[in-house]
């Protein structure tokens, strides 16, 4: 499973990245709201640093709008995914992008029939929303199941991106449903390291340290 990651933090994407934990990032305008910069060049900045898809996210509600705000997003580098959302004009700016050769990315994925058009519409990756689903105690998890049975069926190459990451859990529960990327919050991808016995044995292994007195350098 790729990670992606989902923030407009630098610092953090550049952390993780020299990790080698970064396969792509993604935003959306509440992330570049919250980073308190320019919307384009934030993205370019990210685009420069790394390698995969880097997912910006139009603002418009129309089509024609959405299409010509798509096409100056594409322009800051060629590993630009254009967010859109999933609505009716999101599809139609989703077709007219991806016959134009742009990796789009259709957000806001709540139901199996909205990948299924999403898919249709030529995405290159759908993003459904576990987390949101989840908070109106609706299964999020359940449709990232469904939506692979349903991808898998028809041979569909748009990949899923289980978004609305919120735990450590979620991460690895995507991967054993198989779903092709899971975008999560810094935090999250970072508390993927931590278990209570690594704490406790750790803590251990440092007591007998201590008391023999072990040094290396
Ligand atoms: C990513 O593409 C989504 O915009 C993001 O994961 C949404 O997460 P949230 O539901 O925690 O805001």
């Amino acid at each position: 499973m790729k990670f992606f990651v989902d923030t407009a933090e630098i610092d953090q994407i550049r952390e993780l990245n020299d990790l080698g934990m970064v396969d792509g990032v993604t935003t959306n305008p509440s992330l570049i709201a919250k980073s308190g910069r320019d919307i384009l060049e934030v993205t370019k900045e990210i685009c420069d640093m790394i390698d995969g898809p880097v997912s910006a996210e139009v603002v418009a509600l129309d089509a024609e709008t959405m299409l010509a705000e798509g096409r100056k997003l594409a322009k800051i580098a060629d590993n630009i995914a254009v967010k859109v959302p999933l609505t009716w004009a999101g599809l139609q700016t989703c077709k007219a992008l991806s016959d134009e050769g742009t990796m789009v990315n259709v957000t806001l994925c709540f139901s199996a029939n909205q990948a299924l058009l999403a898919a249709k519409a030529g995405a290159t990756f759908i993003s459904p929303f576990i987390g949101r689903l989840d908070d109106l105690n609706m299964d999020g998890l359940e449709l990232i199941e469904d939506i692979r049975t349903i991808y898998d069926n028809y041979g569909f190459e748009t990949q899923i991106l289980a978004a609305s990451i919120r735990s450590a859990n979620h991460m690895s529960d995507c991967a054993k449903i198989g779903a092709d990327v899971a975008t999560a919050p810094p935090a999250v991808i970072k508390a993927m390291a931590n278990h209570v016995l690594t704490d406790k044995g750790l803590a251990g292994f440092m007591a007998d340290v201590e008391k023999a007195g072990i040094k290396i350098l």
